[in-house]
């Protein structure tokens, strides 16, 4: 990979958030906008759909060691990014409900007792492929809230936990304390089309809507 490869100014865009912070209805309302404006956005998600995808989930789900989980996340995100590639090449906006902030904020939490420095880690391990980020939304929110939120979804896994998601919260703010340029924090409590419209003028300012164009590497 050349270093115009690592620099191109791709239009990538990430949301992060706890889970049950409302992401997915956003990035649905935020895609449906832009869509109207006449902007073709890829919607995208990690874990993703294919196989790599399923084994994170199976991971997750069978309670395995974390550090097998990580190594999983960051296969898949390397798969995931390999096929994003070309369409942020010709300057297609995407759109990707988690990325790599999910890694730092959620695994800082997973393996607290196994890395001194997890983000000295990942930059060293990832900074030849990883594509930072045009932008990254936070979609912040209550722990309590968020969990009351997905009482009704069943699922039973510590992921769910209002505890454990606080501390992911805390991560978050951190990494957002860390790169202020990158995150917009977005209240979750606020209703959609409101963060709707915040976020399609954000990407309007930072003139991620105007046609395709296409872009080094
Ligand atoms: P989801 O399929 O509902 O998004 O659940 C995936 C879970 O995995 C969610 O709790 C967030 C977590 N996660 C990580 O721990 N690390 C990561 O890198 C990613 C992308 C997700």
């Amino acid at each position: 990979m050349t270093e115009s490869d690592r620099s191109a100014p791709a239009r990538l865009v990430s949301f992060e958030g706890i889970d049950g912070a409302g992401k997915s209805t956003l990035i649905a309302g935020v895609a449906e906008a832009l869509r109207t404006r006449g902007v073709d956005p890829l919607v995208t998600r990690e874990e993703t759909t294919g196989w790599l995808g399923e084994a994170v989930r199976r991971s997750i789900d069978e309670r395995m060691d974390p550090l097998a989980t990580l190594f999983l996340f960051l296969a898949d995100r390397a798969h995931h990014l390999a096929a994003l590639r070309p369409e942020l090449a010709r300057g297609r906006l995407v759109l990707t409900d988690r990325y790599h902030d999910s890694t730092r904020a959620y695994q800082a939490v997973t393996l607290a007792d196994r890395f001194d420095d997890l983000d000295g880690w990942l930059k060293e391990v990832s900074h030849d492929w990883l594509i930072t980020p045009l932008r990254t939304y936070l979609v912040d929110i209550d722990p309590e809230v968020a969990v009351g939120r997905m009482a009704d979804r069943g699922s039973r896994t510590n992921y769910e936990k209002a505890a454990f998601l606080g501390k992911v919260r805390s991560e978050y703010l951190r990494i957002v304390a860390a790169e202020p340029e990158r995150f917009v924090v977005l209240d979750g409590t606020r209703p959609t089309v409101e963060l709707v419209r915040v976020i399609t003028a954000d990407l309007e300012t930072l003139g991620a809507l105007t046609p395709s164009a296409a872009v080094d590497g």
